[in-house]
């Protein structure tokens, strides 16, 4: 059967870095606090100009010269994000434009820090549909407009930034093994974002009743995410038919240094696999898996033939998984 084969990766960081010590001057935190609870360091913060898709266009651009394809090869750009450029139209429209691709599908999900999984899902199953050949799937955010910068708990945890991939169809060994990604709604209580949506819409009523930032029962949802992460990497280990000691590298979201450790402990996995970037980006949300892989592959932790494990979770409940045969 026709599956997706990543052809080529690219990231793109803002340039502004603001460090966990810097933020102790504007918030109420400690460098040590946030190293020891999250494993971040520091995140990159991008400038106000900068939109989700000129971040997207600098990541896409590079995962195609990587690639080496033609921007007018892609006939699918799917954009997880939960921070789009717009309203309307989507940002992979935007980025189409940025690209200057004349034809091709695009459509933005939001799956919050599941959404590269996610988009891997959708692609490989639409690639196996026969319906599309080549697909651009980006993961970027632009999380700083969303911070309230005095509000500790969710200001110190994540970043900006953007990761992308070419995929596509193959009938050889090498590419995506298995997927898996489902939610559950009912927890859609314990990270969310009300201002601007339709619930709430930007008012001067609302303006001054609602929360304009994210809002996040953080204990709630680590204990939530340390199960959820491990039925991820568990189901798509399972589906693949892959035991957890072949997996060469573990690509997972960078949200949390202990609920990673949590989650991979109770699978017995090795730490030497597990791929770490958190401490330089912090929490990316859906860029945050793109990134990290494309940094492991420039590194040389990824060969030809390898197997590739990404999973996450996010604000949903979401969780979602890929394993890759490289
Ligand atoms: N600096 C200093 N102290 C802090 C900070 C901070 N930034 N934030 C919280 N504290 C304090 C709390 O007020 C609390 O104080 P108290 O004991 O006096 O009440 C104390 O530190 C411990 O707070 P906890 O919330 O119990 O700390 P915890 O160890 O759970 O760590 C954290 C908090 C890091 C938020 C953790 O719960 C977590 O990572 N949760 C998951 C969050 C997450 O991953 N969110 C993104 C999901 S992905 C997506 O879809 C976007």
């Amino acid at each position: 059967m026709t599956h997706a084969r990543i052809l080529g990766t690219g990231h793109y960081l803002p340039d502004r870095i603001l460090t966990n010590l810097e933020m102790e001057g504007f918030v109420d935190t400690t460098d040590d606090w946030i190293r020891q609870r999250t494993g971040i360091h520091q995140r990159h913060i991008a400038a106000e100009n900068e939109a989700v898709s000129d971040m997207s266009a600098v990541a896409a651009r590079r995962a195609m010269e990587n690639a080496g394809i033609d921007a007018n090869e892609i006939d699918y750009i799917i954009c997880a994000t939960l921070t789009p450029d717009m309203c309307m139209p989507s940002t992979a429209c935007f980025l189409q434009k940025h690209l200057g691709i004349h034809r091709a599908a695009a459509v933005d999900i939001n799956a919050a820090c599941s959404g590269f999984t996610y988009a891997m899902e959708m692609a490989n199953a639409l690639i196996g549909s026969g319906l599309y050949k080549t697909i651009l799937i980006v993961g970027a955010e632009k999380m700083s407009n969303l911070l309230e910068w005095d509000k500790r708990d969710t200001a110190v945890l994540f970043g900006d930034g953007a990761g992308a991939v070419v995929v596509r169809g193959e009938t050889g060994e090498r590419g995506v093994l298995s997927t898996f990604s489902t939610a559950d709604g009912s927890a859609c209580d314990l990270l969310y974002v009300p201002y601007g949506g339709s619930r709430y819409p930007i008012t001067p009523k609302n303006a001054l009743e609602i929360d304009p930032g994210i809002i996040m029962n953080g204990r709630e949802l680590y204990k939530r995410a340390v199960v959820a992460f491990g039925e991820a990497i568990a189901e798509a280990l399972k589906r693949a038919d892959v035991a957890p000691e072949e997996v060469t590298i573990f690509i997972p979201h960078q949200a949390n240094v202990r609920i990673i450790a949590s989650a991979t402990s109770r699978l017995g996995m090795r730490d030497d696999i597990i791929y770490l970037n958190m401490d330089k980006v912090g929490n990316t949300s859906a860029a945050s898996i793109p990134i990290a892989l494309d940094q492991a592959f420039q590194e040389g932790r990824i060969q030809s033939g390898d197997i590739v494990l990404l999973a996450a979770f996010g604000a949903g409940l979401t969780w979602s998984s890929t394993v890759i045969r490289w």
